[in-house]
């Protein structure tokens, strides 16, 4: 199966329609917290490695300057959209380097992107880089080998105005060797009685836990890992947090 990703190119009209500002606000708080209570410098400026539609931004915005990088132009614009104060960059998170530094790194469901170890270890030395000494990088894990469900199915429906979307995510696993998975992607989209079925695949990175505490480690962070509690990818479970801090 092919990365194809139409959900953040010729799909992402759909991204504001299932992913609501709104949705993220409680989790963002929560972080915004978290970045704050562990950060040993006063945290002013956030970089946002894979920022998308920059649901999370509208809230990181409330508290701190926010510079969002990511690879979609079509999602750099919906985050533009949603907060013209911000700061957007086009860039690959795994190669991107800006030529300054900020108080604290976030990658949130960005990092399922990170294919194999070296991807995921390319983004952290990313993170590191960017990263004020006594400052925070800070990461959730939403998929690991350790809690990996084949061929889980999560649906969703989402309306606005006339149009409802149903969002059905498929994850298959189809060699359990390597370190990645299919995401499959299907959305039923109604519009005034009638439907249209678009269909999107998306390759995800699968560790185990132990991958990421090694790589977090061997980039230089002192590492931390917490429960993340409010996260809208999961209702009923918590997700692995860590809070990286870069040695001063
Ligand atoms: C689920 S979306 C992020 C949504 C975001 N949390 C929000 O608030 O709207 C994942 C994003 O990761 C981006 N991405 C994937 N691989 C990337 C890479 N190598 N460098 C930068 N961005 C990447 C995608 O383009 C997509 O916009």
């Amino acid at each position: 199966m092919k990365d194809v990703r139409r959900l953040y190119h010729d799909l992402s009209w759909i991204w504001p329609i299932v992913s609501p500002p709104e949705d993220y606000v409680e989790e963002t708080e929560s972080i915004s917290r978290v970045i704050k209570e562990k950060a040993r410098i006063d945290v002013r400026s956030l970089l946002h490695l894979g920022c998308g539609g920059g649901r999370n931004d509208f809230t990181f915005q409330k508290q701190f300057a926010v510079t969002g990088v990511d690879i979609s132009e079509e999602m750099l614009k919906l985050a533009k959209e949603l907060n013209p104060a911000a700061e957007y960059i086009k860039g690959d998170m795994r190669s991107i380097r800006l030529g300054r530094t900020f108080d604290c790194v976030v990658a949130l469901d960005s990092v399922n992107y990170m294919k194999t170890e070296e991807e995921l270890s390319q983004l952290f030395y990313t993170a590191f880089d960017h990263l004020n000494p006594g400052g925070v990088f800070l990461t959730v894990v939403e998929e690991s080998q350790n809690r990996f469900k084949q061929n889980r199915v999560i649906s969703s429906t989402h309306s606005l105005d006339d149009t409802q979307i149903t969002f059905i995510e498929n994850s298959y696993d189809p060699n359990p060797e390597d370190n990645h998975f299919e995401m499959t992607f299907i959305y039923l989209v109604r519009d005034k009685g009638g439907l249209k079925i678009y269909t999107d695949s998306h390759i995800w990175g699968l560790f185990k836990m132990d991958t990421w505490r090694r790589l977090l480690k061997t980039t230089g962070f002192d590492v931390q890992e917490l429960k993340f509690e409010h996260s809208t990818f999961l209702e009923d479970e918590f997700l692995p947090m860590f809070v990286c801090s870069k040695p001063k």
